[in-house]
């Protein structure tokens, strides 16, 4: 554990990226998974808009809320104040203008609290990247996987695969590049096209959700990680601890103890003073 931690700034992931040591960055909703992230040095932290489906149980990102986003961001900011915090846009909320991405990308900065904010798409985006970037505010790009264009893309499932779509993919990647976004996330592609544009990329930084080891770093759902999310285990995901076990079994010794009045006892009650008591009824 990471006892005593500096703030992570840009210069600060681009150190170690140019030391060689790979980026942890995890997703994280609330502030008590956000106070054990930052103590275990996480370096980047993401509050997705998959916490429609991971928190809120919709069955797709699309529809999470500005306000939504703001309220857990600024959860996960007061609870951790060190690691490189990342707002993500969710959807609508930078798609029909360039000047609509600058007004949420600079709320998310004013009323969370968060070090930057990611959005998903290529080129077709990369204007909203330019400008968001030219009013001071450090973007992330989202290419491969992008939930919110799910329906367009036939499914959660794995992008680049053919010649044509990885061509596209890295053409992709270099316009958001040019347009100023300091990282990139690739989410679910093969892991050789991974490695391609990372080894492309000038001074950008790379990291890959569930396309390889070859990038500058990892990003992992906290739900995956620690199997809390009931309706599917991605491939792309490790289970670190089951958690969701652990919780499971305790809720069950819950309700099993209130029905059997094992719970509470003696040193989970205060009790009261026989004088005191007694004046209590004399008094009713
Ligand atoms: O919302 C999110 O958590 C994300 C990841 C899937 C990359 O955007």
């Amino acid at each position: 554990m990471a006892e005593t931690r500096k703030k992570m700034t840009m210069p600060g992931l681009f150190k170690k990226v140019a030391e060689g040591k790979p980026l942890s960055w995890m997703t994280c909703y609330d502030y008590p998974t956000a106070v054990m992230q930052d103590q275990a040095g996480m370096d980047m932290i993401l509050v997705g808009d998959s916490l429609g489906m991971t928190m809120l149980g919709y069955d797709s990102t699309l529809p999470v809320t500005m306000d939504d986003m703001i309220r857990h961001t600024a959860a996960v900011r007061r609870g951790s104040p060190n690691s490189w915090l990342v707002g993500d846009m969710p959807y609508m909320s930078y798609q029909p203008s360039v000047e609509t991405a600058i007004r949420n990308a600079g709320r998310f900065m004013a009323e969370t609290g968060c070090d930057s904010i990611k959005l998903e798409g290529g080129i077709e985006m990369a204007d909203r990247i330019a400008g968001i970037v030219r009013s001071g505010i450090p973007a992330i790009g989202h290419l491969g996987l992008t939930p919110q264009s799910v329906s367009a893309l036939g499914g959660f499932r794995l992008q680049g695969k053919g010649a044509a779509q990885a061509k596209k993919i890295v053409d992709d990647a270099k316009a958001l590049e040019e347009a100023g976004a300091f990282c990139i996330l690739l989410e679910l592609i093969p892991d050789r096209l991974c490695k391609l544009i990372t080894e492309r990329a000038k001074g950008c930084i790379i990291m890959s959700l569930g396309s390889g080891l070859d990038a500058h770093g990892q990003l992992l759902i906290y739900h995956d990680a620690f199997a809390l999310y009931p309706k599917f285990k991605p491939r792309m995901a490790r289970v670190f601890a089951d958690a969701g076990k652990v919780i499971q079994e305790g809720l069950n010794g819950y309700v099993k103890e209130v029905g059997e009045k094992t719970f509470p006892s003696q040193e989970n009650w205060f009790g009261m003073p026989d004088e005191e008591f007694d004046a209590l009824l004399k008094s009713l």
